[in-house]
C-alpha cells in the first residue's frame, strides 16, 4: 500500500470517527435539550427541585409569601402584583396568582397557554414548595406557596423560570451547526492531507525520480532541498551521494583519459628513435654506407639514438614509478649550500663546452641544512640546469642560481637569459610530455618529462615548485625546502 493511500485513509477515518463522534455529542445535547430521555431530563428535575430560583428571585418569592400568609388580600390587588412582576422580569422570573380556579395574574412574559392547566393543584400545607414541571417541550422550575383569602378561598402564588433556553437555541441553529462543523472537519482534513502530502510524498516522489536517474547512469542533475525535516535531510544525504559518485566518475574517467593519452605519447616517442635507427640499419645493410667513414658516421648516429632512447626509456620508467609513488625517498640533512657548489663544479666542464657562464647569484655565506633525497635533489637541479641550457638563445649565456632564506623554508632559484616561456604556456610546463613548442623536435628538448620528473621530486620534499618567465628574456624556476630544524640537525 503506498504511503498516500495510507495517508487518504488515515485521514479518513479520521474524518469518520470525528463526524461519529460529533453526531454522537449533537444527539446527546438534543436529547438533554428537549428532554427525550428521561434519565438526562432527572438531572435537571433534582437539581432545579433544591434550588428552582436565583437568590433575587427567592427573595421575592419570599416577599410574596409573607404577604400570603398575612395580607392574602393584597395578591388581589393587580397594581401590587405589577409591581412584583416587573421586578421579577428584571431578573427573568414570572409570576402567576390563582384564586380558586380563576387566574388572577400571569406575567405575559411566561406566555405558555397551557401553564393553567399544568399547575399543581392547591395544598394548603405546601408539601412541596419549590418543584419543575414541562410543558410540551418547554421546561420550567417554579416556587409556590398555597394560601386561603380572607374569605377562606383557595389562594395560590408562583414564582416560575423557564429553564434551558438553549434547547430552544440548538433545535433552532443544530441543522446549520452540524453543517458547518462537518464542513469545518472535511476542509481540515483535505487540507492536512494536502499538506503532508506535499511534505512527506511529493519530496519522496523526487527522490525516487533521482534514484532512477542515477541507476540510469545520469549524474548530472541536482536535487532541490526545501525543507529541514527528516525527508530534507535525506534529501540531502542523497545530493551528497550523487556529488560524491559524480565526483569519483569524473575521477576516474580522467584517470582512464590520462593513461591513454599516456601510452599514446610513450608510443610516439619511442617510435621516432626507433625508426630512425632502423633507417640507419637498413642503410648498411643494403650497402648505402659504403666507405668506412659514412660507416662510422652511421654507427654513430644509432649510437646516440640509442643514448636517447635510452635516456627515455629511463626517464619514462622514473617518472612513472614517481608518479605511482613506488619510489622511496632517502631523506637526509644536506647542506643545500655546499650541495649546489657542487652541481656548479660538476657541470663546469659541460658549461664551459656550450659557452654559459653558469655562477651563483646569491651565496649565502654559511651553510644552510635541509632535509632531502640528494640523488632525486640532483635529478631536479639537473634537469632545470638542462633546460636552461637548450632554450638560450643569446650571444651572452648565463645561468645564475640563488638561495633565499626564511625561517622554515629554502628557496632555490635557477635563471637563465634564454627563449623565455609564452604566459599560456608556463601553468602546462610540469604537465608530462607537454613541450612548449609544438614540433616535437629533440634537438632543444628531451620528452618534456624532465619538469614533471622535478615537479613529482620536490612535491615528494613536501615543497612547491614554480616558474616565472619574459618571452625573449629569459626564465627563472623556483623550488622551496623545509629547512632542518636545530633539533631535527642534531
Ligand atoms: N629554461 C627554459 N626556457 C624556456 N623554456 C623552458 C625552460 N624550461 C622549460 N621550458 C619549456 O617547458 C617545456 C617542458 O620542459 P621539460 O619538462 O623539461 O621538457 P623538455 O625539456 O623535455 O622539453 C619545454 O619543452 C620548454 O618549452
Ligand atoms: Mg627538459
Amino acid at each position: 500500500m503506498s504511503i498516500r493511500i495510507k495517508l487518504l485513509l488515515s485521514f479518513t477515518g479520521m474524518l469518520v470517527i470525528s463526524l461519529l463522534v460529533f453526531v454522537l455529542t449533537a444527539s446527546l445535547f438534543t436529547v438533554a435539550a428537549t428532554g427525550d430521555i428521561r434519565g438526562v431530563r432527572d438531572f435537571y428535575k433534582v437539581h432545579y427541585q433544591v434550588n428552582p430560583l436565583t437568590e433575587q428571585e427567592e427573595s421575592i418569592f419570599l416577599e410574596l409569601k409573607y404577604l400570603a400568609k398575612n395580607e392574602p388580600d393584597g395578591l388581589l390587588d393587580q397594581e401590587l402584583l405589577k409591581e412584583y412582576d416587573f421586578k421579577l422580569r428584571t431578573v427573568r422570573a414570572g409570576l402567576y396568582v390563582r384564586k380558586e380556579n380563576l387566574q388572577v395574574y400571569e406575567s405575559n412574559t411566561l406566555n405558555q397557554p397551557e401553564l393553567e392547566a399544568n399547575l399543581p393543584p392547591f395544598d394548603l400545607n405546601n408539601n412541596q414548595i419549590r418543584n419543575t414541571l414541562s410543558i410540551g417541550e418547554r421546561f420550567y422550575a417554579y416556587a409556590k406557596f398555597d394560601f386561603q383569602f380572607s374569605d377562606e378561598t383557595k389562594g395560590s402564588v408562583y414564582v416560575i423560570r423557564e429553564r434551558s433556553p438553549f434547547g430552544e437555541v440548538t433545535r433552532k441553529l443544530l441543522p446549520i451547526l452540524v453543517l458547518s462543523l462537518v464542513g469545518i472537519i472535511v476542509v481540515a482534513n483535505v487540507m492536512l492531507y494536502r499538506w503532508i502530502t506535499r511534505s512527506v510524498v511529493k519530496p519522496l516522489d523526487l527522490l525516487r525520480n533521482s534514484a532512477e536517474h542515477i541507476k540510469e547512469g545520469n549524474l548530472q542533475f541536482t536535487l532541490d532541498m526545501h525543507s529541514k525535516d527528516e525527508i530534507g535531510q535525506l534529501n540531502e544525504t542523497f545530493e551528497n551521494m550523487r556529488k560524491r559518485l559524480h565526483e569519483s566518475i569524473q575521477l576516474r574517467l580522467r584517470d582512464e583519459e590520462n593513461r591513454k593519452e599516456l601510452i599514446s605519447n610513450i608510443s610516439h616517442d619511442l617510435r621516432t628513435p626507433i625508426t630512425n635507427i632502423k633507417g640507419y640499419v637498413e642503410g648498411i645493410r643494403d650497402g648505402v654506407a659504403d666507405t668506412p667513414e659514412k660507416m662510422d658516421k652511421y654507427v654513430n648516429i644509432i649510437y646516440t639514438k640509442t643514448i636517447d632512447l635510452d635516456k627515455l626509456v629511463d626517464e619514462l620508467f622514473l617518472y612513472s614509478k614517481l608518479d605511482l609513488k613506488q619510489v622511496p625517498f632517502m631523506f637526509e640533512h644536506v647542506d643545500i649550500v655546499g650541495f649546489i657548489d657542487d652541481c656548479i663544479d660538476e657541470q663546469r666542464y659541460v658549461m664551459e663546452e656550450k659557452d654559459i657562464r653558469l655562477e651563483w647569484k646569491e651565496r649565502p655565506g654559511d651553510p644552510v641544512e635541509v632535509i632531502a633525497d640528494l640523488e632525486k635533489l640532483k635529478r631536479t637541479v639537473l634537469n632545470i640546469i638542462g633546460n636552461a641550457q637548450n632554450f638560450m638563445d643569446k650571444g651572452q649565456k648565463n645561468i645564475g642560481v640563488s638561495i633565499r632564506l626564511s625561517p622554515e623554508w629554502v628557496t632555490v632559484e635557477i635563471r637563465d637569459n634564454g627563449t623565455g616561456i609564452a604566459p599560456e604556456s608556463i601553468p602546462y610546463i610540469f604537465e608530462r610530455f607537454y613541450r612548449a613548442e609544438p614540433s616535437r623536435n629533440s634537438s632543444t628538448g628531451g620528452s618534456g618529462l624532465g619538469l614533471a620528473i622535478a615537479g613529482q621530486i620536490i612535491e615528494g620534499h613536501g615543497g612547491q615548485i614554480w616558474a616565472e618567465s619574459e618571452l625573449g628574456v629569459g626564465t627563472s624556476l623556483y623550488f622551496t625546502l623545509k629547512r632542518a630544524t636545530r633539533k631535527e640537525a642534531r
